[in-house]
């Protein structure tokens, strides 16, 4: 047994093997509840917005950009902000994109392959 401090060693042996279970499992299902509170929406002709209370957002070295304590962003999707890769509201009017949500196939499956209609004869058939 790695030797804790005094106070969490009796906290451990007080404890029984099913105690225990239900406490690593209510850990867990707190942890992953806080983990799944950011949300992402695509927004139709416009930017990404991303909601959550702690949103970290890097950029291609690592370096975290200040949000200022925000706990919702939007995030340029058109290209055409000054403000990079914060939205600043350029897209009105110059993007259009319907965002509806779609399944990506499985990871490792090759793509599904778009369906094209039969040609057309070129004699009609008699
Ligand atoms: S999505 Fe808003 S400026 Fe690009």
């Amino acid at each position: 047994m790695p030797d804790f401090p005094g106070s969490f060693n009796q906290l451990i042996f007080t404890f029984s093997s099913h105690q225990l279970t239900y406490l690593t499992n209510s850990l867990t299902d707190s942890l992953i509840h806080h983990m799944a509170t950011t949300k992402l929406t695509v927004l139709s002709n416009g930017s990404l917005r991303v909601e959550g209370s702690e949103i970290e957002l890097v950029d291609a070295q690592g370096n975290a950009y200040g949000l200022g304590g925000r706990e919702r962003i939007s995030i340029c999707r058109c290209g055409l902000s000054a403000n990079k890769p914060f939205c600043d509201g350029s897209h009105k009017g110059h993007f259009e994109h319907d965002a509806t949500a779609f399944d990506l196939p499985t990871p490792g499956t090759a793509p599904a392959k778009p369906t094209t209609p039969p040609a057309a004869p070129d004699q009609p058939l008699g």
